[in-house]
């Protein structure tokens, strides 16, 4: 079979070091890479290294191998363009229609999905003309990736810098997995909560889970290469922050209730993917627990946590709200499930069978959706980003 034949734009500014990773991960998982940079991205790396890392040849102009056409070709035969990094002036010249290079040329003709991942101060980037650039692509159907917040070009932090090229690879390797087909979360927000939560008896020692966030990280990888505004509200998850996701970090389950209902205002959907601890200690102690010679411990007294599903079920925050929950069962799995659907309220309960060595911290999942409507949708064993797809097809036919 053809390799995956990918255009990676590459525009000027300094985060253009990062596309070289960005590159290599791509070619290295089997895909055809054309480097297309823009005359100003030359600055900050080579047309050597780009050729030598993508074995291609590298023009910014439309004049160099006039007979191939490239400035048509290039664009027509790609099965995905990704702009990395995608510069405020680069993304006025997409949003408008401009071809005054080889890559704006190649943005024109390519009929294939299209992904920017933006990269500039936050001054830039907020300006209204940007912001209203960004929106104008968003509605043709490209997935414009939010950058991450951190360390800007000198002593600047803030919104603006790109994500890590291993999480873009992310979103590039699920766009080309959809194909053709729409970003169909374009202009939705989405929260989704992720991990287990902590309980802490005293400032050393806690009450856990096994969950290791892989699938609430799968659902906002997908949900952001979907088009989605997504918040991650992430308990004790020792991932990396997916790119374009606004990351909101907590430790317990009364923090991630407040997380979550803040986010939720707003939100079109919420999937609580967390494996939320339904008690905590009562009492915490501010220094560490001793043990006292020849006396028994302490009886460790619990509290109910709040059931934070079955509250933003029972008051959705915006008519339409669709509400996911997840059942972790180890017996009578599905019976449980419809018994905690009900309980619960939500719109759909995605129901695995877990123990010592299933789904905690494993890459596959199995699992049954099952719906407030009486549906029932099986999910084979596999990936957890997989079983991430079906639930946000599951959640989009629902918003419609
Ligand atoms: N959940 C929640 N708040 C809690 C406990 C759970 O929002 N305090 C959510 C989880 O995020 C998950 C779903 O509820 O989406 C199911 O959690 P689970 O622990 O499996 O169900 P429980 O209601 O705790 O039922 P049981 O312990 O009886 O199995």
């Amino acid at each position: 079979m053809d390799k995956p034949k990918v255009v990676l734009g590459v525009s000027g500014g300094i985060a253009a070091y990062k596309a070289c990773e960005l590159l290599r991960r791509l070619t290295e998982s089997g895909h055809d890479v054309r480097v297309v940079p823009t005359a100003s991205a030359l600055h900050f790396v080579g047309a050597a290294t780009w050729s030598a890392l993508s074995g291609h040849p590298v023009s910014t102009e439309v004049w160099d191998d006039v007979h191939e056409v490239p400035h048509v070709r290039i664009g027509q035969h790609a099965d995905l363009v990704v702009v990395a990094p995608a510069t405020a002036d680069l993304l006025a010249k997409a949003a408008h229609g401009l071809a005054d290079d080889l890559l704006t040329n190649t943005l024109l003709t390519a009929r294939c999905p299209v992904v920017f991942a933006p990269a500039m101060h936050t001054e830039m980037w907020e300006h209204p003309a940007t912001q209203e650039n960004v929106a104008t692509l968003r509605r043709r159907g490209a997935v414009v990736v939010e950058p991450a917040v951190g360390r800007l070009t000198g002593v600047d932090t803030g919104k603006g810098r790109l994500p890590d090229p291993a999480e873009i690879f992310e979103i590039c390797r699920r766009v080309l997995a959809r194909g053709v087909r729409e970003p169909d979360l374009t202009g939705r927000h989405v929260v989704v909560s992720a991990g287990g939560t902590r309980e802490p008896l005293d400032p050393v020692r806690f009450l856990g889970n096994r969950s290791s966030g892989k699938q609430g990280y799968a659902l906002a990888r997908t949900a952001a290469a979907r088009g989605a505004r997504v918040t991650l509200v992430a308990a004790n998850a020792a991932l990396p922050d997916p790119a374009g996701v606004d990351v909101v970090p907590v430790g317990t389950a009364v923090q991630l209730r407040e997380a979550v209902l803040k986010a939720a205002a707003d939100a079109d959907a919420v999937v609580m993917a967390a494996a939320v601890a339904d008690f905590r200690p009562a009492n915490y102690a501010t220094g560490k627990i001793k043990k006292k010679d020849g006396q028994d411990p302490d009886p460790v007294v619990l509290l109910r946590n709040p059931d934070i599903l079955a509250e933003i079920s029972a008051e959705r925050a915006r008519p339409g709200q669709v509400v996911v929950g997840f059942a972790a069962e180890t017996d009578d799995v599905l019976a449980n499930g419809r018994a905690k659907l009900r309980r619960k309220g939500c719109d759909l309960l995605v129901v695995n069978e877990v123990g010592e060595r299933k789904t905690f911290g494993s890459e596959e999942n199995e699992a049954v959706v099952l719906g407030a409507d009486g549906s029932e949708t099986p999910v084979p064993y596999g990936p957890k980003e997989a079983l991430a797809e079906i639930v946000w097809d599951l959640v989009t036919r629902r918003l419609e």
